[in-house]
């Protein structure tokens, strides 16, 4: 497969964009009884794992009053305690560990903007199988062996640039480890390597693409043909903007650290119509996040993992806070999710209204002379919550009435599609804040009490 990428990346079919069955792995075209009766035998081991090497989870179960045996249908999960961000830092650095430490071969941990940061771990058989499922969600996107593939996640303590970079490896590409960044050096390692696939937060490939534009080279003439985007929420809009700007394919994938990083699920490049999770490693539920109740597929709710196959770092019914909904497969027999709408977290109450900054994206994509780039301060006035929108005019030097047209069209927008009233502050571009990894979207400067 050339990698040149000139012409009409996105319309042509260079990128054979239905694989070949047999490239797949088995799993991935199984029936949904082998993939059940594969997930039972394998949550089964899990839990008891858990159990017997980890002193929390033996007294969670115990304090519910369940034992792993008691686990004889998959339904039968929900009988089991729930584990949160609070167990991982209760027990910091390693004591939710399942192997001796000799074990792990490797470790990652969360930022921790608040407190403890979260440690994970895995053994050499965990990276292999996390090196599998990276390859596998690079093959859906459209990625094959022999590709050139770039990577701008984080390397280090953050799981998307390793994790990137071995599953990228383990499909046979020649991987470009980049790392974050120094954007003027990424446009130039992209004009002269040429790769053909690129793994980036959306938030930095839109900073990529404005240095593009900085450099006066067109976008759309790179060799970027497929581009892995996660790591944080984005919608169908953002897909949209970025594909036309580079005329290249933008998939989504998803992840996070606690349940193993990259590669818990994606899309699939020929339907591009939600996330197919991993379920042969990652057993998922749909709670009600206030009741703590399951929901059917299709209905919205928290995304709880349970995964099936990890050593180090077993998790049981972790809580991940991203919101989303359960759907049957398409492209493959494995269930996809819908698009992440937010974290529970993220979510800002306007006047009784639930706000996610996917809302506001959405919005801003709709307005004509507005660039992606965004954020969003909350502040107090008087007794009431307000929200301000920081945006960017697309053109430079903009007259103060065309800003103000924008900032006009925007606040209606938000009105009647979101309903809640914004205040529009349309900036010069280059004047919001740029992201070289997850962007922060929300700046929260109520008072408190
Ligand atoms: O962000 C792992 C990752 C790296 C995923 C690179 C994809 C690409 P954490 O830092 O632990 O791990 O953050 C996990 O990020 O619970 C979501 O809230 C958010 N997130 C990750 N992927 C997506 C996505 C990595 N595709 C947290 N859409 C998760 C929306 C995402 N949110």
């Amino acid at each position: 497969m050339g990698s040149t990428g000139t012409g009409a990346k996105l319309e042509d079919n260079m990128l054979d964009l239905t694989p070949d069955r047999a490239s797949l792995d088995p799993i991935e075209t199984a029936s949904r009884d082998e993939i059940a009766a594969l997930q039972l035998e394998r949550m089964q081991w899990s839990l008891a794992h858990a159990y017997e090497n980890v002193p929390h989870y033996k007294a969670a179960f115990d304090a519910k009053g369940v034992h792993p045996s008691d686990l004889k249908s998959l339904p039968d999960l929900s009988k089991f305690p729930f584990t949160t961000k609070l167990d991982l830092r209760d027990n910091y650095p390693f004591g939710l560990f399942a192997t001796p430490r000799e074990k792990v071969v490797r470790v990652h941990a969360s930022s921790g903007t608040t407190g403890k940061p979260t440690v994970v771990g895995y053994t050499a058989r965990d990276i292999e199988i996390w090196s599998d499922l990276v390859a596998r969600s690079i093959r859906a996107s459209g990625g094959r062996p022999g590709d050139i593939v770039h990577i701008s996640y984080g390397y280090g303590l953050f799981t998307g640039g390793l994790g990137a970079h071995y599953g990228a490896e383990r499909l046979g590409c020649t991987v470009v480890p980049v790392s974050g960044g120094m954007t003027e050096r990424q446009v130039s390692l992209i004009t002269d390597f040429k790769p053909r696939v690129i793994m980036v937060t959306p938030s930095y490939m839109l900073s990529i693409l404005d240095e593009f534009r900085r450099q006066g080279l067109d976008p759309r003439e790179s060799s970027l043909a497929v581009g892995i985007f996660g790591a944080e929420p984005w919608t169908n809009a953002m897909r949209g903007e970025i594909e036309q700007a580079f005329d290249m394919h933008a998939v989504d994938i998803y992840g996070l650290s606690e349940v193993m990083g990259p590669g818990v699920a994606n899309e699939c490049v020929e339907t591009k119509d939600g996330l197919h999770i991993w379920e042969d490693h990652f057993y998922p539920e749909i709670i009600d996040p206030v009741t703590e109740e399951v929901l059917p597929d299709g209905e919205i709710g928290e995304l709880v993992f349970t995964t099936l196959s990890k050593e180090a770092l077993p998790m049981v019914r972790y809580r991940t806070r991203d919101l989303t909904r359960l759907l049957p497969g398409t492209a493959r027999s494995m269930r996809r999710m819908e698009k992440i709408t937010g974290r529970s977290d993220d979510m800002m109450i306007l006047r009784g209204v639930n706000v996610f900054p996917t809302q506001i994206e959405e919005q801003i994509l709709k307005c004509e002379g507005l660039a992606p780039h965004f954020q969003i301060e909350l502040s107090t006035r008087g007794r009431m919550d307000e929200m301000t929108v920081h945006v960017e005019s697309t053109a430079r030097a903009a007259t103060e009435e065309a800003r103000a047209v924008s900032a006009r069209d925007l606040a209606h927008h938000i009105k009647s599609v979101v309903g809640v009233t914004a205040r529009i502050d349309v900036q010069e571009p280059g004047n919001v804040v740029r992201s070289e990894g997850k962007a922060k979207r929300v700046v929260d400067n109520r008072k408190k009490g």
